[in-house]
């Protein structure tokens, strides 16, 4: 069967992965996400007080930077790992999440992990979610989808899947910081967040996550069968 690279994109926290993880399962292909990669980063930046409007500092930490995708077999999922060390889960922190827009914003750091993302897609077979993957990343990917969904849907999911890990966290907290990654990443001059002209949008608003698997699937079988 033929394989392709399909790319998932949208604004924060609209189910991206959710339906990038199910497809790449059922497809057998591997899922990667992107999102992880600038999140590692910052975290990087973070733990070693880089300023990142410095570009000089931010190429030498660049180099000090090596970023992988491990399949965990207990979570059925790749994880990622920066420098050897599993960092899947703290970079999914509100502190990483307050910060990682303003990283993903910077050019040298584009450059760095848009040419790794790139590398991942030459053998196809691949699921990437993220901001500008059907855009800049692979604008020549056979599916692209763009997903969008209302801002309290979104604000809802995001708030109940971060109350599981931190109790203190406040639903205003997680809408500011929604709004505010979704008007940096949309307005950066470099790869800002756009619908590429050939992606299906994709609004989950009203949908389960059975209904826009469905969908979904749908759109791929015009393309590999
Ligand atoms: O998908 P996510 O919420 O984990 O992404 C975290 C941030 O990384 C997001 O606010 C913008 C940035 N990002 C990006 O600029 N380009 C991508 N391809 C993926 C994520």
């Amino acid at each position: 069967m033929k394989k392709i690279i399909i790319t998932i994109d949208g604004w924060s926290s609209c189910g991206k992965s959710t339906l990038a993880k199910q497809l790449a399962k059922s497809l057998g292909y591997v899922y990667i996400d992107s999102g992880a990669m600038y999140r590692a980063i910052t975290l990087y930046f973070l733990r070693n007080h880089i300023n990142w409007l410095d570009t000089v500092q931010v190429n030498d930490a660049l180099a000090h930077i090596t970023l992988t995708f491990k399949f965990n077999n207990k979570t059925q999922q790749s994880e990622i790992y920066l420098n050897e060390e599993n960092v899947e889960y703290v970079i999914r922190d509100l502190v990483i999440a307050e910060k990682v827009s303003d990283v993903a914003a910077i050019k040298e750091v584009r450059t760095f992990a848009v040419a790794q993302q790139q590398k991942m897609g030459e053998e196809k077979g691949i699921v990437m979610d993220g901001r500008d993957i059907g855009t800049t990343v692979f604008p020549d990917a056979e599916l692209k989808f763009f997903m969008t969904a209302d801002i309290a849907v979104r604000v809802e999911r995001r708030y109940l899947e971060m109350l599981a890990k931190n109790p203190n966290i406040s639903i205003d907290d997680v809408k500011a910081n929604l709004e505010m990654r979704d008007y940096i990443d949309s307005n950066r001059e470099v790869s800002p967040l756009r619908k590429a002209p050939d992606a299906i949008e994709l609004d989950n608003t009203a949908l389960s996550i059975a209904e826009q698997l469905e969908i979904a699937v749908g759109f791929v079988k015009g393309k590999i069968y």
